[in-house]
């Protein structure tokens, strides 16, 4: 296949070291079958593919998962990175970080940390952790803030705990977060199945949006709040991965790579792997990169639309789930033919006490 014209060198990937994790949260956006730990890569693969990440131009790395520390080969992989020059994102559970770890992975040049919280009290976050992890998470921080590395705390939002969002900013200020990401629920993968327990109502909404923009104001310049909004109440989507096969690259735990983290959502999608291509092949001359890269793949009302630049048709993994077509305008536009599928799902009436939710299990494929 030709390269794109449009194809510039990939600024980050998310290194998916593996899908084991020790919470079971409803809002799982990793795939409902996961890749068992007999599949994972190796170490020395994971180590060509962050130095051929490298040589295509990635200069950040966010070791994910599941729960990355779950890989004992953790600091090797860290010190890799940062040797090639990259800066190294850690995104965990919180769970299995202990000083000495920390200290370690410190010395071998980890730059930042992104902490999950799942709510303001044990209690709440415990519930929907599935798990006994929040005291863990506190002293998680502690460690973090000690190490005086930078620490952002990422909060999924959804129906169960917009009510505790106060509580969770203050939470993030107690944990002296330098940065705090509140996200509304995206629904892929595991999440999708919990779409309606999971659905915040307008009413929450309306509540939550005075509360960020006062705590944003209250904290600027100490704290910095992200705050992800529920796109399916918007009347244009988000420009998801700032256009498809233009920033950034997900490699999956077996080594298929994802031109985003919920790309194996797109049954439609061939998807390559690093153990038989070289990453750059990949990024630049694969379908999976080039289906939707640039703005020739667009239809109508896409492909003449003044905001094309600005949200590049939407989320294509949000197409395909809610169309079938990845290349339809995403069904969260108010433009698209296909609005009516987000706005059935909005009115459907609240059940007074919303459904229960699906704890994150495992299903390895
Ligand atoms: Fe974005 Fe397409 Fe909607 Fe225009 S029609 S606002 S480009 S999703
Ligand atoms: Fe896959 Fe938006 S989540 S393109």
């Amino acid at each position: 296949m030709a390269v794109n014209p449009t194809a510039q060198p990939p600024l980050g990937m998310l290194a998916e070291l593996t899908h084991r994790c020790p919470l079971h949260c409803p809002y799982c956006s990793n795939p409902v079958e996961l890749t068992a730990r007999e599949a994972e890569l190796s170490t020395q693969d994971w180590l060509s593919v962050l130095s051929q990440a490298r040589e295509l131009g990635v200069l950040q790395v966010h070791m994910s998962g599941g729960e990355p520390l779950a890989r004992p080969d953790l600091p090797e992989l860290v010190e890799h990175a940062s040797r090639l020059g990259c800066y190294v994102n850690l995104v965990t559970s919180g769970l299995g970080l202990t000083a000495s770890r920390l200290d370690d992975l410190v010395e071998r040049g980890l730059a930042h940390v992104q902490l999950s919280v799942q709510g303001a009290t044990a209690e709440r976050a415990n519930l929907l952790a599935g798990a006994r992890a929040h005291d863990h998470k506190l002293a998680a921080a502690e460690l973090i803030r000690k190490a005086d590395l930078p620490l952002t705390v990422n909060v999924v939002l959804h129906r169960r705990n917009h009510d505790q969002l106060p509580g969770m900013i203050a939470l993030a200020e107690r944990m002296g977060a330098d940065r705090l990401e509140l996200a509304n629920t995206q629904y892929y993968g595991w999440a999708l199945r919990n779409r309606e327990a999971l659905m915040p109502t307008r009413a929450q909404l309306d509540v939550a949006e005075p509360i960020v923009r006062e705590a944003t104001e209250r904290l600027r310049g100490s704290m910095e709040i992200v705050y992800v909004v529920a796109d399916y109440y918007e009347p244009y989507p988000k420009p998801c991965m700032y256009g498809w096969g233009a920033r950034q690259l997900t490699v999956a735990p077996d080594g298929t790579v994802l031109p985003c983290p919920a790309a194996t959502a797109i049954t439609t999608l061939e998807l390559d792997n690093v153990r038989e291509k070289p990453l750059k092949e990949i990024w630049y001359e694969s379908s999976s990169f080039n289906a939707y890269r640039g703005e020739d793949w667009m239809s109508e009302p896409c492909r003449t639309c003044d905001r094309r630049s600005v949200d590049f048709g939407g989320c294509r993994c949000q197409a395909f789930l809610l169309t079938g077509d990845a290349a339809a305008t995403d069904p969260v536009c108010s433009r698209s033919p296909n609005r009516d599928v987000v706005d059935v799902i909005l009115a459907a009436p609240p059940p007074a006490t919303a459904p229960d939710l699906v704890m994150r299990t495992v299903t390895t494929r």
